[in-house]
């Protein structure tokens, strides 16, 4: 039987350097799209999927996320003495109960395979998952739910994939696709960060998955890949033969966050997919004029 996913890893340890300067003294997980920062949504969907300890591997000048998640007596008396109920109720609803949210810090930002490793001991000997709050999915049921439901038939290794077009293979793990049952894909081998000619496919890791805990003795190691960083795409190749392991092609748009046009996409799909801002939105998008 599969075992229940109930820990999600939320690797947040990075500089954001292509950010700056909005990162310098702002984590680059905090930035909003429309009115909500890139890390709660990640929450909120690992919320939405079932998910019910939250571990964040943050770093040196990352404290504003951990204020996020937390009671705010000062603001909730602010809010209290100008009698917005409807506020403070909607600051509550969304706080993690106490307890559910564990801290560690990746001292040095050594790439994305040491951050996950870092949360090995908060971790155990559980299936979990690892989301990253640059990518956003907009869908009406959350990626991470998608795949939890999947991997209660599937069990194993499960990461979200997309095609992405061939000359942008460079910027992601790369599979090489075993055979195709609906959504699902067998992962027969995954390359990080392949050359658009060397490039297995174009079907390509996104920022969600569910692990098996043994990934982290495959991370032990600590062999800096692509770009001279811990890769988990590297500890991932190596658990091919073991586990089951496939891709998920979940259904929904997804925004790479950390990159600067990205940003700016969501930010404007998220508005426009919320009936508040459309009309304002879409009456300026139309009033533009864009040339050709
Ligand atoms: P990125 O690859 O986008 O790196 O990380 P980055 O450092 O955040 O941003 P740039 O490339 O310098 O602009 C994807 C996710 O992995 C986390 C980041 O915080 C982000 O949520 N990460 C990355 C870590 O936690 N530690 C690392 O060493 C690297």
């Amino acid at each position: 039987m599969t075992t229940k996913v109930k820990k999600a890893v939320f690797p947040v340890g990075g500089l954001g350097t292509r950010f700056l300067p909005a990162t310098k003294a702002m984590p680059k997980e905090m930035m909003p799209v429309v009115d909500k920062p890139l890390i709660h949504y990640a929450v909120e969907e690992a919320v939405a999927a079932g998910i019910e300890e939250f571990i964040f591997v943050t770093g040196r000048g990352k404290s504003a996320i951990e204020d996020h998640f937390d009671h705010s007596y000062e603001l909730r008396d602010e809010l209290a003495a100008r009698n917005k109920t409807v506020e403070i109720a909607e600051l509550d609803a969304w706080l993690p109960p106490a307890g559910a949210v564990a801290y560690t810090r990746q001292q040095v930002p050594k790439g994305l395979g040491h951050a996950v490793w870092c949360a090995r001991n908060l971790v155990g000997d559980a299936p979990f998952a690892v989301l990253l709050a640059d990518d956003l999915v907009l869908t009406d049921k959350p990626c991470l739910a998608q795949m939890v439901e999947a991997h209660i038939e599937t069990g194993g290794n499960l990461v979200a994939v997309m095609d992405v077009p061939r000359e942008h293979t460079g910027r992601y793990g790369v599979l090489d696709p075993g055979e195709t049952r609906g959504r699902l894909v067998e992962v027969r081998g995954l390359v990080e960060k392949p050359a658009p000619a060397e490039a297995p496919s174009t079907l390509s890791v996104i920022g969600r998955y569910i692990l098996q805990p043994e990934v982290f003795g495959h991370l032990e190691s600590q062999v800096p890949g692509a770009g001279g960083e811990i890769q988990l795409t590297d500890a991932l190749a190596r658990m091919i033969g073991g586990d089951p392991f496939h891709g998920f092609r979940y259904d929904g748009k997804r925004f790479d966050c950390g990159d600067k046009v990205g940003f700016i996409q969501a930010n404007i799909a998220f508005a426009l997919a919320r009936d508040d801002l459309r009309g304002g939105v879409s009456a300026y998008l139309k009033s533009l004029d864009l040339g050709a």
